[in-house]
């Protein structure tokens, strides 16, 4: 057995997303989720739409202690949510000061058991009025954005040092809603798609200084000496954190591997560029460290297995993936040239019966101990997700938990993975 040491203060955790877990949303994805085309669209292809519908899903609206607890019990220490906007401004510009103070309580849930919140700003649902607007393709989108955030971050800057302003906007929601349309989806084209990507963009920048600005108008605050000396600030401190605050941006990266011949090879190349690297590259000053959600690899564009450099791979069927652990280390080697601090904010399997899932994990650690032996600054992994959730348009059959959850009960039941995991948390190291 060899163990596999992992740096001082490195993070260990799992991550969530409001509408997934939280239960009784009404955004436009909940909208959507129960519209005539596509309940109908469901029913023909023979499936239930009720399991389709994210309703009460794991009710951790009401249960965040519970699962919090749970966190804690698997020796956690960073734990990845997001703010649902919908809650927090369900009409346009008129803030509910109660839900503001229910995502306070749930940080403070957190900083109670040593557990450090991580906070997902937008996690792809919109409030009504807002996807009414045609939400960021709007060319307003930005400003209401940056409103809805202020709001946030005034009211949780002493609590929370590590701040996601988008989650997979990019790489998978502009495809998803402006192109394949898989998801809820109006005003559909290649302008659209890019235009909406330019305004994601421009809101990020907009909530990137705003933020910035927010901690260094606070009076603890030290960040303005941190930005202008360029410092990477250090992951916060339990307490007080208005001085070390990060913001960051998580995409999706998924490993495209070469393929056989010049021409091909170079397709591959600049695919991998424009899909993973894209935001990274062009807005370097305006993030303060990279979200990674890496999962699998992709073979595209597809010239045919007789020009494929790597055999095939395991599949992971609920969610037709091919697994590729070794990929997440060619992707972080690939972000190293950013020189920003690098969090796993989400990595995970489907696997309801837990049997793929111990392994999945091992072998992803194991390339990501690689990566930071050859100098990848990773801070932190995270894995998704703590629980079974609604898993979008593919509703509630793929279970990527620690913890799976009885649908009808509602009953948490820790699985044997979540376990083994805890190991690699308590010891800060990797036993293989
Ligand atoms: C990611 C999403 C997350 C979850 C996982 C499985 O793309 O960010 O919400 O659906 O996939």
């Amino acid at each position: 057995m060899i163990t596999y040491k992992f740096p001082e203060n490195f993070k260990w955790g799992s991550a969530t997303s409001a509408h997934q877990v939280e239960g009784d949303n009404h955004n436009d994805w909940s909208d959507w989720e129960s519209s005539k085309p596509r309940v109908e669209s469901l029913k023909l292809k023979g499936l239930d739409p009720q399991d389709f519908i994210s309703g009460k899903a794991c009710d951790s609206y009401n249960r965040y202690q519970e699962d919090f607890e749970i966190a804690r019990k698997l020796n956690q220490n960073v734990h990845r949510f997001s703010i649902e906007w919908s809650r927090i401004e369900p009409e346009e510009g008129r803030f509910n000061e109660k839900e503001m103070q229910h995502y306070m309580d749930i940080v403070k849930a957190l900083r109670d058991r040593g557990i450090e919140p991580m906070i997902t700003l937008w996690h792809f649902t919109n409030p009504i009025w807002f996807a009414k607007k045609q939400g960021f393709l709007n060319i307003d989108s930005s400003k209401y954005f940056t409103r809805y955030i202020k709001y946030v971050v005034d009211n949780l800057k002493d609590q929370v040092g590590l701040w996601i302003t988008f989650n997979e906007a990019l790489t998978i929601y502009s495809g998803f809603t402006k192109l394949s349309a898989t998801w809820p989806s109006r005003d559909r084209g290649i302008i659209n798609f890019l235009k909406i990507r330019r305004n994601i963009v421009r809101a990020h920048l907009l909530a990137y200084k705003e933020i910035k600005k927010i901690y260094s108008n606070s009076p603890a605050s030290s960040a303005t000496k941190s930005l202008e000396s360029q410092e990477v600030p250090e992951v916060g401190s339990p307490n007080l954190v208005s001085h070390n605050v990060m913001v960051g941006i998580a995409e999706n990266n998924v490993y495209v591997p070469d393929a056989k011949g010049f021409l091909r090879r170079q397709c591959r190349r600049l695919y991998r560029q424009l899909r993973n690297l894209y935001f990274f590259k062009k807005n370097i000053p305006y993030y303060d460290f990279i979200g990674l959600n890496y999962y699998h690899m992709s073979r595209k564009p597809d010239f045919g297995k007789q020009y494929e450099t790597i055999p095939e791979q395991d599949v992971s069927e609920e969610m037709d993936w091919e697994l590729y652990p070794e990929g997440i280390y060619h992707v972080l080697k690939d972000l190293k040239k950013f020189k920003k601090p690098i969090f796993i904010t989400e990595n995970g399997i489907a696997d309801g019966i837990d049997l793929m899932r111990p392994k999945f994990i091992r072998d992803h650690l194991y390339w990501v101990w690689r990566a930071i032996q050859d100098g990848v600054d990773v801070r932190g992994y995270l894995y998704w997700s703590l629980l079974d959730n609604f898993e979008w348009h593919l509703g509630y059959g793929p279970r990527f938990g620690l913890v799976e959850i009885d649908y009808n009960t509602l009953e948490r039941l820790i699985r044997p993975s979540a376990w083994e995991y805890k190991k690699i948390c308590e010891t800060n190291s990797l036993e293989i």
